[in-house]
């Protein structure tokens, strides 16, 4: 598969960064440099990245219960250390890193 770059929208902040399709939400986030971005696991296990998708086409991996309940992840709320993108993507942060990202 050829790696695509795709767009992600952060509509909190209004900021649009790069993502490769083969990394996560999360790893192209923290190249916007944000102090505080992120301090996580990076691996599913803190919550701390948890995002609401509102558009665009991903594909996840298997996320903790504890952080993100089957109605969430329902509503495309994920955590994006977790999630792949396909398509641009349009998100909002909803996790533990609002307050750095938003700052
Ligand atoms: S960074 Fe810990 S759950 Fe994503």
């Amino acid at each position: 598969m050829s790696t695509t770059y795709v767009n992600v929208t952060i509509v909190d902040t209004g900021e649009v960064y790069r993502c490769r399709s083969d990394e996560s939400l999360l790893e192209g986030m923290e190249r916007l440099g944000k102090r505080g971005i992120p301090v996580g696991c990076r691996g599913g296990g803190c919550g701390v990245c948890k995002v609401h998708i509102h558009s665009g086409e991903y594909d996840k991996r298997v996320m903790s219960r504890a952080y993100v309940s089957a109605e969430e992840e329902a509503q495309s709320i994920v955590l994006a250390c977790r999630v792949k993108p396909r398509t641009d993507i349009t998100l909002s942060v909803i996790g533990k890193m609002k307050k750095n990202v938003c700052a």
